[in-house]
């Protein structure tokens, strides 16, 4: 087990903004980010307390087996087979892309992935291979069959991504060594390895790159029993008293999204401690998030302030979404990764050609009365 960082943290980007609202930045938020220019080696085979002192908070309600991560069935089955297959031919499982909005899973499944295989991850990020030498050092030190996580791997530069090619394909590195007229191209063998790509935004990857997965999976929202299931492990694993119907009212409020659940669970056990209440119900978690500003559909301040500058200020919509960042004081790639997802999948929010338009459901979650003329809407 070794952690190997280089440089100054990257700054958070989309990470930004707590999603929860609650004005808390959890550094499982972080992860893999605040390691703009960090690599990480996680052995896949240590023992957990041993893990636990690398990310004590981070790691510890991770599921680190395929049958402990919940939901997600398609994707666990896909790779599941892949897996077995791998297994039994003892040959490098194929390289896997992962797709979809943050905190849905990719970076656990990657070291899922590992554990099931039985080797290591070494884990970096895009941003951490600015310089040839990065990712040269990286895939020449692979061990035969273990993998190579990239997280937002959409941000990989050119001169990296070159020399990925041959690796990904053909186990190859295909060097330039000297300049000018004196200039020869060496070529170095790599052990047979497996490429983890993650990346929130598939469509920003180059074509070449995109072609080289052989498999490419995206990870879905969770659905409501799922993220319940996923409260009470947490909740089991943080050793809380928690109701069943305290999970439910947690899961309906954490935007499909386990990283939220956690989040927000932790924000629970704190106010939970402070009431020095053993056991937690649903009017606790009522109470507790209430105070973080997180409302019965999971929308946050964030949430709210995008809808109320839309209805306020432009009858609605429709705006475009770079007048809609510059009014709100955010990042529009924020906006349109983060902030807006959730809305567009709770029908609270619609873009058009023209730009954002709140939806009538959007409007009657705010309290607005229904707009005339429009279907549904109140005579
Ligand atoms: N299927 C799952 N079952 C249980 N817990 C999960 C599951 N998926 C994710 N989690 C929890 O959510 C947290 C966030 O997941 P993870 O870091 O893998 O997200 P990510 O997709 O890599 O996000 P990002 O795009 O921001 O890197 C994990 O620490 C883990 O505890
Ligand atoms: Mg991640």
């Amino acid at each position: 087990m070794a952690i190997v960082s280089s440089g100054s943290a990257a700054p958070l980007g989309r990470r930004g903004r707590d999603a929860s609202g609650a004005g808390v930045a959890d550094p499982e938020d972080q992860q893999g980010r605040a390691g703009g220019a960090s690599q990480r080696l996680v052995d896949a085979e240590a023992a957990p307390d041993e893990a636990a002192e690398v990310q004590p908070r981070e790691d510890s309600l991770r599921p680190k087996r395929l049958a402990d991560y919940i939901g997600q069935s398609e994707l666990k089955q896909v790779l599941g087979i892949a897996v077995e297959a791998t297994r039994a031919r003892g040959e490098a499982l194929d390289h896997v892309l992962l797709y979809g909005p943050p905190g849905l899973g990719k970076t656990t499944m990657a070291l899922v992935l590992a554990e099931e295989l039985g080797v290591r991850c070494r884990i970096t990020s895009a941003p951490a291979l600015e310089r040839p030498r990065d990712i040269v050092g990286l895939l020449v030190n692979l061990q035969p069959g273990e993998l190579l996580f990239i997280d937002e791997i959409h941000r990989l530069n050119r001169v990296a991504e070159e020399i990925l090619y041959p690796a990904m394909e053909d186990f190859r590195l295909d060097l330039t060594v000297g300049k000018g007229t004196t200039a020869r191209t060496r070529s170095l063998p790599v052990a047979p390895f497996t490429l983890v790509g993650a990346t929130t935004r598939a469509g920003s990857l180059s074509s070449p790159l995109r072609d080289r997965f052989g498999l490419i999976q995206r990870l879905e929202f969770y659905d409501l029993p799922d993220l319940q299931a996923i409260v009470e492990r947490a909740a089991g694993l943080l050793q809380l008293d928690l109701e069943r119907e305290a999970a439910l009212e947690v899961a309906r409020r954490c935007r499909g999204t386990p990283r939220i659940a956690n989040r927000l669970l932790r924000r629970v056990r704190d106010v939970a401690a402070v009431q020095g209440h053993g056991r937690i119900g649903a009017e606790l978690v009522h109470q507790a998030l209430s105070l973080h500003r997180v409302d019965a559909r999971g929308l946050d301040a964030s949430d709210r302030r995008l809808l109320t500058l839309l209805l306020e200020g432009y009858g609605g919509g429709p705006v475009g979404l770079e007048t809609l960042a510059a009014g709100l004081g955010e990042d529009p790639t924020t906006l349109e990764t983060v902030v807006e997802p959730y809305l567009l999948q709770l029908g609270f929010l619609q873009r058009t050609p023209r730009g954002r338009m709140v939806t009538p459901a959007g409007r009657a979650h705010l309290g607005w009365p229904a707009q005339l003329g429009l279907p549904g809407a109140a005579a």
